[in-house]
């Protein structure tokens, strides 16, 4: 199946951003990921709600905004107002992580659940029926850059089995490390949506990266 492409911004050139979010209207890609991060749940901070603003100004695909932050609950209807279509929390940033999804719908976005690549796919048993997307990191999140960690390919097989007993229409993601190395195998696997940042940002030339990374099978 030919998987949805969604570059993650958080490797574009910030002093650029119209720039490359313009690169990537005319690009094949599918969506546009940002990754918002608060310096808590992970180590790294981003960017938050003013500068996601001005992306979607400029964007013309949905921005599939992934939060690395803890409690994220507190700040849905924020993210809706910036201008995300598509929100992910993290379940080890949740308590009461049922009421955050309802709340992700009610404002009228597609939501999902990431996991950490120490997490195991059986924590999702009970929540994957409310999920438009379950985001599996393939690496320890927080920077760009980093090396694709292999056990995401078991875990891509058993997030596969989980949608096909409980939700079907569950897209299953990838993020950290993608390249158009591993991308053949993930996708053969099961994964359906892949997030690429250096391979695509730090590539000569990006938008042939991502029709490269379009054309996998
Ligand atoms: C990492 C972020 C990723 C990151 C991916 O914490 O969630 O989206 O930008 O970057 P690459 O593809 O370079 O690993
Ligand atoms: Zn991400």
């Amino acid at each position: 199946m030919t998987p949805l492409i969604a570059p993650s911004l958080l490797s574009a050139d910030f002093g650029n951003l119209q720039r490359d979010i313009e690169m990537l209207n005319q690009s094949e890609c599918d969506w546009l990921h940002v990754d918002v991060m608060d310096g808590l749940f992970v180590p790294n901070i981003s960017f938050g709600q003013p500068v996601i603003k001005h992306i979607k100004k400029h964007a013309r695909k949905p921005l599939d905004v992934h939060l690395m932050i803890n409690d994220p609950g507190r700040y849905v209807n924020d993210f809706k107002e910036a201008g995300a279509d598509i929100l992910t929390v993290h379940y080890e940033a949740c308590i009461h992580l049922d009421r955050v999804l309802h709340a992700i719908h009610d404002a009228g976005m597609k939501g999902g659940v990431v996991l950490n690549p120490s997490s195991p796919v059986c924590l999702l048993e009970d929540v994957v029926q409310f999920c438009d997307v379950v985001l599996l990191m393939s690496v320890n999140p927080g920077f760009g850059g980093q090396k694709f960690i292999e056990n995401t390919y078991n875990k891509v097989r058993q997030l596969r089995d989980l949608c096909n007993r409980k939700n079907p229409q569950c897209l299953i993601e990838v993020d950290g490390g993608v390249n158009l190395e591993n991308a053949p195998k993930l996708v053969e696997t099961g994964a359906q949506v892949l997030v690429a940042g250096n391979t695509v940002f730090k590539s000569v030339n990006p938008a042939e990266t991502i029709a490269k990374l379009k054309a996998t099978v």
